[in-house]
Order: C-alpha cells, then sequence, then structure tokens
C-alpha cells in the first residue's frame, strides 16, 4: 500500500493504455474514477477488476469533446472519491489518412476528442482541485515531437497537448496543481484501428512497440514524483532538438520511414 491512497480520474479508462492505468492505480491501492463512451466497455471494466480493487473503482460515461458531459462526469467523480488528486487525460482517437481525403467529420472528431477534450479535461480538474493541489497527467506521444504523415491531425493535436500542457505547469503551479506529460512510443492498442481498417495493416516499429504495462508505469512514475515532470525521455527531446537543427534530414528521415504509406492510394 502507498504512503497515502490517492483519488484518481482516468479518462478514456476502459481500453488500452487507460485500462492499464486504471489497474495499475488500483493494483496500488488508490481510488480510481473511470470514464469513456461505451458504457458496456466501462461494465466490462469494472467486472475484470480484482475483487479487492473492485470497490475502489467507479466509472461514467463522458465524451470528453463535450463540456457538458465532462461536467457531470467530474460530479460523478467527486461524488464517488470525495476530492480529486489526480487527473489523466489519456482519451484520444486517431485517425489515419490524407489531409485532403479525409471527412471533415473524422478531422472535427479528433480535434475535438484529443484537444478540446484534454482543455476540458485540464479546466473541470482545475475546477475541481481549487486552491488544494493536485496533479494532471496529460498523455501526449512521441508524434508530440517527430510529426508522421498520413496521422497529420492527431499529430497537430498531440504538438498542441504539449504546448497545453507546458502553459498550464506554469499558470497552475502556483495552486499547488502540478501538470505532467508523458510521451510514450507506439502501443499495440485499438487505437490504431483506423489504419487496420484502410491499409489493412498497422505500422509498428522494429521492435514491436511498447507493452501498455510499462506506459501505465510511467504515468504512475508521474503521480509518485514529488513535481510536474515533462515525461518525455531524453531519446524524444534529443530527435526534436536535432530536427529543428537539421529540418531538411530530419524530414528526409521521416520521409524514408513513411516512404510506403505515402506511396500507397
Ligand atoms: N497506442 C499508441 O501507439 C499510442 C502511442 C502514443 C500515445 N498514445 C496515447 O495514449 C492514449 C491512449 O491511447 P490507446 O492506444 O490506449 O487508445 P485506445 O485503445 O483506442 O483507447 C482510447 C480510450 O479513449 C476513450 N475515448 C476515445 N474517445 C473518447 C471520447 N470522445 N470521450 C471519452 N473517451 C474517449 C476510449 O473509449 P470509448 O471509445 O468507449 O470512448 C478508450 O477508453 C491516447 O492519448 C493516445 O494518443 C497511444
Amino acid at each position: 500500500m502507498p504512503e497515502r491512497t490517492l483519488a484518481i480520474v482516468v479518462l478514456g479508462g476502459s481500453r488500452g493504455i487507460g485500462r492499464a492505468i486504471v489497474a495499475r492505480a488500483l493494483a496500488e491501492g488508490h481510488r480510481v474514477f473511470a470514464g469513456a463512451r461505451d458504457e458496456r466497455a466501462l461494465l466490462a471494466l469494472q467486472q475484470g477488476a480484482a475483487p479487492e480493487g473492485a470497490g475502489r473503482l467507479g466509472t461514467g460515461a463522458v465524451d470528453v469533446g463535450d463540456d457538458a458531459s465532462q461536467r457531470a462526469f467530474f460530479g460523478a467523480a467527486r461524488a464517488f472519491l470525495g476530492g480529486i488528486d489526480v487527473v489523466v487525460n489519456n482519451a484520444a482517437r486517431e485517425g489515419y489518412g490524407r489531409l485532403d481525403e479525409m471527412a471533415l467529420e473524422e478531422v472535427e472528431a479528433i480535434v475535438r476528442t484529443n484537444l478540446l477534450g484534454v482543455i476540458l479535461g485540464c479546466r473541470h480538474a482545475a475546477q475541481a482541485m481549487g486552491d488544494g493541489g493536485g496533479h494532471i497527467i496529460n498523455v501526449g506521444s512521441e508524434v508530440s515531437f517527430r510529426a508522421v504523415p498520413m496521422k497529420s491531425v492527431y499529430c497537430a493535436t498531440k504538438f498542441a497537448v504539449r504546448g497545453l500542457s507546458d502553459a498550464l505547469e506554469l499558470e497552475l503551479a502556483p495552486r499547488g496543481i502540478r501538470v505532467s506529460q508523458v510521451h510514450p512510443g507506439w502501443v499495440d492498442t485499438g487505437l490504431h484501428e483506423d489504419e487496420r481498417r484502410r491499409r489493412g495493416s498497422v505500422s509498428r516499429p522494429h521492435d514491436g512497440g511498447v507493452p501498455v504495462e510499462r506506459v501505465a508505469e510511467s504515468v504512475a512514475a508521474l503521480w509518485r514524483a514529488p513535481r510536474a515532470q515533462g515525461g518525455a525521455p531524453l531519446r524524444l527531446r534529443l530527435r526534436s532538438v536535432v530536427g529543428e537543427l537539421f529540418p531538411a534530414w530530419a524530414r528526409w528521415r521521416t520521409r524514408r520511414a513513411f516512404g510506403e504509406q505515402l506511396r500507397e492510394g
């Protein structure tokens, strides 16, 4: 058991990385309130929680891109948890395709979920935490540092989450609210379903990607840490700096890595 049990909210907690974060938090003895749109997946999450975790897990349906939905969700979270110590903004959708061919509805849904959803999640978290302190953890991606083709809208939202997190880290510090970021590499989850559907396969990295449990552990390390942390590994920061210094080389490398997708269709 940790020294102090935390009250943790996980937005996008029903599947993939979010589900692993919920499991990690429960295993550490914390109280958790998880949200997503699909109520059946939330029920399955409840049923899958270990018996000792079940009493400490609450769930609520939420569409993060809708302010009224987030307000109701945070109200339910506060009622279940008492107060809120940590909010993990993890919900996102990816989308795959050339920008000019993507349906406008899909473009809007990605921005609404990944950017407006995180902005609203931070806003409701800050309102719930007040002056009592707390910790907001925003889930970015390695594409927050290196944009890739065919996922332009997704990349744009992930770059923006980085800017939002940097700004809020400064803005909320005087109130004792920490804002951290985590930027996972490729993980084999349902996030890539659109790419799988459109291409018949997904472009996984040579090493097979990162296990969900390792991302969940990185997030847990943040809520255990005494101060806000950037959460980006040195590798990503270096890649970003090298890309700034040698943009033509960085673009050549990315173009080569994604050559197959660019030639398709
Ligand atoms: N997988 C990767 O390779 C990878 C790499 C780097 C970063 N990430 C980031 O990690 C986070 C989790 O991704 P994942 O791979 O675990 O994705 P995932 O398996 O597709 O899970 C996404 C979660 O977000 C929820 N969600 C989606 N849209 C929502 C909405 N409008 N409102 C509320 N909840 C919503 C989903 O539930 P519902 O659909 O039921 O709402 C689900 O619980 C994302 O921020 C993603 O960008 C992923």
